[in-house]
């Protein structure tokens, strides 16, 4: 049996991490349109993309691979100026009616009034736990990062690094989990003025249209899965190189990270299904909703 010596390995194993990285991620080769494609624009040798809405399609696109588990960021300039009705997209997706997914929505609104930052999960094919913030930057001006982490644990969604909601395995109290589907990415731009901005009451305009979102540096850190069988890897659209260390396989909210989601939550969130009691009047909260914060 010829053995490596552990620095070899680690060497060789640098060297196949930094060919991953770099023969990967261009939005030329990694995704493919999924609607509206005179609207959906690849710019910068792939680096970019821009997705459009007009009064008679949004546009989207989709990864190619699917990924069992894993950490996706994108960075995302939303529209700007008048916004009101159209909604941009982030999310990862499985197929079927029995569908596990976990979104990133951003709801536009009116010149100098705040979007609103959706979220939701849905484990085999059941959604309804949304929680809503308000961003506390200007997300039309420039390029912010949105991350999704995705272990057998936990799911944890960041901007800019910051958490803004856990949603843990909480499998063993008969909540269902995402982990047996593989996901796609996709991201989307979408006429959503029946209930977008407060509750349909404003339109959107379409006189102000084309309104154009803007995606960069789709970063897809995860196993990737190809009929039943999953090895994991790392990609980026853009020419740097990245390491592909697994650290989101066991990353959870340390002390400063859960200060951070608490900041969040008592400033900037809108919504949270776990205090609608209004809403689940008759069947109750969702079991998750009755343990500690970060527990949920
Ligand atoms: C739009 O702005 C209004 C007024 O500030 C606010 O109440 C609302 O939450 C904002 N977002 C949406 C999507 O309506
Ligand atoms: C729609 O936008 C146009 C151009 O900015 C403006 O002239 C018009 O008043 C707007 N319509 C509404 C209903 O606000
Ligand atoms: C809507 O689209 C049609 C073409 O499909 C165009 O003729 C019309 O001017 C557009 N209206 C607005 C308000 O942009």
């Amino acid at each position: 049996m010829s053995s490596l010596s552990s620095s070899e390995m680690l060497l060789s194993l640098l060297f196949m991490t930094s060919l991953l990285a770099a023969s990967a991620g261009n939005f030329n080769h990694d995704v493919e349109i999924t609607f509206g494609k005179k609207l959906v624009k690849i710019v910068d040798g792939g680096k970019m993309i821009t997705l459009s809405l007009d009064n008679c399609t949004g546009s989207g696109f989709q990864s190619k691979t699917q990924y069992l588990f894993g950490k996706f960021e994108m960075h995302i300039k939303l529209v700007p100026g008048n916004s009101a009705g159209t909604v941009a997209t982030f999310y990862l997706s499985s197929q079927g009616q029995w569908h596990d997914e976990i979104d990133f929505e951003f709801l536009g609104n009116i010149s100098g009034q705040p979007y609103i930052i959706h979220t939701n999960i849905y484990s085999q094919g059941q959604g309804d736990r949304e929680q809503q913030f308000y961003p506390w930057f200007d997300p039309t001006t420039s390029f912010h990062k949105y991350t999704v982490v995705w272990n057998s644990q936990r799911i944890i969604l960041m901007v800019d690094n910051i958490p803004i909601r856990i949603f843990n395995n909480n499998e063993a109290i008969g909540v269902p989990f995402p982990n047996s589907q593989a996901m796609k990415i996709y991201s989307s731009i979408w006429d959503a003025s029946t209930w977008a901005t407060e509750g349909g009451r404003v339109q959107t305009n379409w006189t102000e249209g084309p309104f154009t979102a803007c995606y960069r540096r789709l970063y897809a850190n995860g196993c990737v899965d190809s009929s039943g069988s999953s090895s994991c890897g790392s990609s980026e659209s853009t020419d740097s190189l990245i390491s592909s260390t697994q650290s989101w396989q066991n990353e959870e909210l340390n002390v400063e990270a859960q200060k951070k989601l608490r900041w969040v939550q008592k400033h900037f969130m809108v919504y949270n299904y776990c205090t609608d009691f209004k809403r689940f009047r008759y069947i109750g909260l969702p079991p998750e909703c009755k343990r500690p914060r970060f527990l949920q």
